[in-house]
């Protein structure tokens, strides 16, 4: 088994690869005021869990999910059957082209890069249009643990550094809550009965990709549990400056 089958078999079945609401859509929405008929791109939109809240929060709006892994796209189908404003495709999120009104990107930008990922996105914006992204955020006083939990993810800042990621692509940041608390825990919730459920599997014991992951993911859980408040996402609404890069 190879790390990122180790990723896929331990993930199965859940309804989100990250944390997060569908409250965090409902605001991202209302603060954008995004509208009725919006065109709406779920940038690695994993399982779809976001993608069946954008639905129903905007039934007349056309929703597509876009996923690098094709089993997560066939999670995503599934999980918005029925819902007919929503297709899902397999693709390259850095090749957007749009035109969308929102791009909603949650917990995946870090694989572009926040600047990076932005600036490619800037043409596939209809004017007017925004991205409202989750981005992990680190304050300065925060506690050791916390440091300890992002230690594998260093381009890690406070929100004055997304801030400037942002405007170095020349975004500027509209507003941002933290995505922390309640969101989390429904995410590890959902970790842990998988942890359980491949208790029995003897691939997850001993040495092997598939160990390896089981026993970094339950350091990560008890890291959190430590210090579940200091362990945050900024969700962040931002829009291309005016004549910017
Ligand atoms: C942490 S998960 C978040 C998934 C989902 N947004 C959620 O919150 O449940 C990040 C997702 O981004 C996808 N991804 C990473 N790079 C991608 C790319 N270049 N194009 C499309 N999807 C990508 C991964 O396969 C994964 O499903």
């Amino acid at each position: 088994m190879t790390g990122p089958e180790a990723i896929a078999r331990l993930h199965r079945g859940m309804t989100r690869q990250g944390p997060g609401t569908p409250e965090d859509v409902r605001w991202a929405l209302a603060r954008l005021d995004v509208g009725a008929r919006a065109r709406i791109a779920d940038a690695g939109c994993g399982p779809g869990a976001d993608l069946a809240a954008l639905a129903r929060a905007r039934p007349g709006a056309r929703i597509e999910g876009v996923e690098m892994m094709d089993h997560l796209v066939a999670e995503a189908r599934a999980a918005c059957a029925g819902l007919e404003n929503v297709t899902v495709r397999q693709g390259d999120m850095a090749g957007l082209t749009g035109p969308y009104d929102l791009i909603w990107c949650a917990g995946a930008l870090y694989f572009l890069g926040v600047t990076e990922g932005l600036r490619q996105w800037r043409g596939a914006l209809a004017p007017g249009g925004a991205v409202a992204f989750s981005e992990p955020v680190l304050e300065e006083d925060a506690p050791g643990a916390a440091r300890a939990f992002w230690a594998e993810y260093p381009a890690i800042s406070d929100l004055a550094g997304i801030e400037e990621r942002v405007r170095a692509a020349g975004f500027a940041v509209l507003d941002h809550r933290r995505v922390a608390g309640a969101a989390w825990a429904g995410y590890y919730r959902e970790l842990e009965g998988r942890l359980d459920a491949l208790s029995a599997d003897p691939e997850a014991a001993g040495e092997g990709p598939l160990a390896d992951l089981v026993a970094a993911t339950r350091r990560e859980i008890a890291l959190w549990q430590a210090v579940p408040e200091a362990v945050s996402y900024a969700l962040v609404l931002v829009r291309p400056e005016p004549g910017g890069r």
